[in-house]
């Protein structure tokens, strides 16, 4: 049962209902459903664990809600921004349309309707820097839903990413597959100092084994500038 759908400057935005199971649908593709979302959570989980203190967060990408729970449920995080790029997504989070989207928004916590890529550009709010940067807007590289979100997967959305975190600060970006040429990227758009790393995340749909992949930018401590004399 459809229980919302709306249209939006990037195609349509959909909530289905099948039983228990809430979909989202994007632009006519499948986005994500609650039946696993154990690595939304772990999407959180990892960026949090590399942090030492993450106070502001960003979450690129509401969805369903759950990466954005997660960062709410740790209580060293101070407020969470989340950008959602379909409008009427956050109008149906902050109207209650369904139980598994609502109550996000709130004193620790700010929907914003917007790109994130302009976002992190500082080209619309909310201003950064922030601690902790969370990616899950499309299915990665290799597989994408909105053309247009090609350059945060690349050297230049990564390198902008990169700049909008406070020092020691951590970017993790989301893969439905295990992508060597985001690996590259983030290597590419790290300076001296930075880590990056791959985790593999080993999921079982439907019968059928899937690998999605975490991709993660820790930014090096700012160093003491030197004393000259
Ligand atoms: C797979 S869902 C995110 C799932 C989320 N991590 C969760 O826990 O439910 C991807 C979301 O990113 C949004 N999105 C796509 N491109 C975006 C962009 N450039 N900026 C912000 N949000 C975007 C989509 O509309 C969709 O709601």
């Amino acid at each position: 049962m459809t229980l919302a759908r709306a249209g939006t400057p990037h195609g349509e935005v959909a909530l289905r209902r099948r039983g228990d199971v809430l979909e989202l649908v994007v632009d006519g593709a499948f986005a994500m459903d609650t039946v696993d979302t154990s690595t939304e959570v772990v999407l959180a989980e990892e960026g949090l664990r590399r942090c030492p203190a993450p106070t502001r967060v960003l979450v690129g990408g509401l969805g369903l809600g759950f990466t954005a729970r997660a960062v709410l449920a740790d209580d060293r995080v101070g407020h969470v921004d989340v950008v959602e790029l379909a409008e009427p997504l956050v109008r149906w989070s902050r109207d209650g349309l369904a139980p598994e989207i609502t109550g996000i928004e709130g004193p620790r916590c700010s929907l914003h309707p917007a790109d994130v890529a302009d976002v992190l550009a500082g080209r619309s709010g909310p201003p950064g820097p922030w601690d902790v940067v969370l990616l899950d807007v499309d299915n990665g590289p290799g597989f994408l839903v909105h053309p247009s979100n090609a350059s945060l997967y690349a050297v230049s959305g990564l390198g902008t990413a990169r700049a909008a975190l406070a020092p020691d600060g951590v970017l993790v970006v989301w893969s439905s597959h295990v992508a060597p040429s985001l690996r590259r990227a983030l290597r590419d758009a790290a300076r001296p100092g930075d880590r990056v790393e791959e985790s593999v995340l080993p999921v079982v749909r439907d019968g059928r084994a899937f690998e999605y992949a975490l991709y993660s930018l820790t930014r090096a401590p700012e160093r003491p500038a030197r004393m000259s004399r």
